[in-house]
């Protein structure tokens, strides 16, 4: 059973990694990738990876440097994995995985149920819930099955609830779901029951955004995860998307209660990573280039990078940091936004480590000492 495992028990591949590293002669000055920095703390670093990008040196490289873990951030989902019933497309997962090994990097999977961008044959498919029920679990068994042994981790359901703590509604849950509409977190436990059927091995997370610090969803999220624990549902963690913009009101949750969300999800038994982390700016219109580094705007996003970098790194119940995207130049931010906001990755747009990239690189040295 994976319970919530010591940091150095989850990455142990990463520390491995690590100390050989460490023992090879550096000059003194040598200052370590974030993978190196995080690895000895036995603590994974991530990325969301595209694998289009692959073939771009510049990409591959800075991944491969910097990260010691990937998860897909668009190719593993429904529409991409299985755009039609019982037809399912593996491939571009398949270079992950591949990547993956290559670099002696842990995979995220990511994710087997979302409420949200199923593809129109499931949603406009009227089917019965009986029906939807089969759909759910061939899907879950099918794709968790595959990668059984290849994947540590599963984003088993991501985004179930609202701001507010309810429910979300979807073709899953209650539109007209799988059987169980009316009955709360049932079917959200009947997807983790059959992903660890699939995938007796990996780490079963619930995944959700806006839930970082202490609010009305990351009180929903923790009764949950605590009424699974009690009755023996499978989960081993939650991700905590980390989606942040700097000037706004998430931002300064963060920075008050991630620790003290993190510490009570711990103590449930379940461990937490920080799965999705961006920190937009605002971009004036037509810009898509960084602002100085001294505007206050960076410095404030270099500030909450450090911070949460910090918290993961100094509380044993966080045992990943990952960022959705390598560099500014494939973010989803300004798609998302309509161009207003940007900016919000370690690497630029030509791959140069930001002002941010150097604050959770402190953080992660810091940790260290
Ligand atoms: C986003 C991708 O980054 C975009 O490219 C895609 O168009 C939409 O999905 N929460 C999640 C991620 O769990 O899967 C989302 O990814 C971002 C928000």
């Amino acid at each position: 059973m994976a319970g919530a495992l010591s940091k150095s028990l989850v990455s142990g591949i990463v520390i491995a990694a690590a100390v050989a590293a460490m023992v090879a002669p550096t000059p003194a000055d040598h200052q370590p990738s974030l993978a190196e920095a995080a690895g000895r703390l036995g603590l994974l670093v991530g990325a969301a990876v595209d694998p289009a990008h692959f073939s771009e040196p510049d990409y591959a490289e800075t991944l491969a440097r910097e990260f010691n873990m990937v998860e897909p951030e668009n190719v593993m989902k429904w529409r991409h994995i299985e755009p039609a019933r019982g037809h399912f497309d593996f491939g571009a997962w398949d270079q992950v995985v591949s990547f993956a090994a290559a670099h002696q990097m842990k995979v995220r999977g990511h994710n087997l149920l979302w409420p949200a961008r199923n593809p129109a044959w499931v949603t406009d498919g009227h089917f019965t819930p009986a029906e939807l029920r089969e759909i759910l679990h061939e899907h879950i068994a099918t794709v968790a099955g595959h990668y059984g042994g290849k994947v540590f981790a599963w984003d088993v359901v991501n985004e179930a609830f609202d701001s507010r703590g309810r429910l979300r509604h979807s073709v899953w849950y209650d539109e007209p779901g799988i059987g169980l509409a009316g009955r709360g977190t049932a079917y959200v436990e009947q997807a983790f029951r059959w992903a660890r059927e699939a995938d007796p091995k990996a780490l079963l997370f619930y995944n959700d955004y806006a839930a970082e610090g202490l609010n009305a969803k990351s009180d929903a999220i923790y009764t949950m995860v605590r009424d699974f624990k009690r009755c023996g549902v499978p989960i081993d963690g939650v991700g905590l998307q980390m989606h942040v913009a700097v000037g706004s009101p998430e931002g300064i949750s963060v920075l008050t209660s991630l620790d003290a969300n993190i510490t009570r999800l711990a103590r449930l038994g379940v461990q937490v990573q920080i799965t999705e982390m961006d920190v937009s700016l605002p971009l004036p219109e037509g810009q898509t280039s960084e602002p100085p580094a001294d505007s206050p705007e960076v410095r404030q996003q270099a500030g909450l990078y450090g911070r949460v970098a910090a918290i993961c790194a100094g509380n044993p119940g966080c045992t990943a940091f990952q960022t959705w995207g390598v560099t500014d130049r494939y973010s989803w931010i300004p798609v998302f936004t309509h161009g207003k906001r940007g900016s919000g990755l370690l690497f630029d747009n030509d791959y140069r480590p930001k002002p941010c990239y150097q604050a959770v690189l402190k953080a992660l040295m810091d940790a260290w000492r």
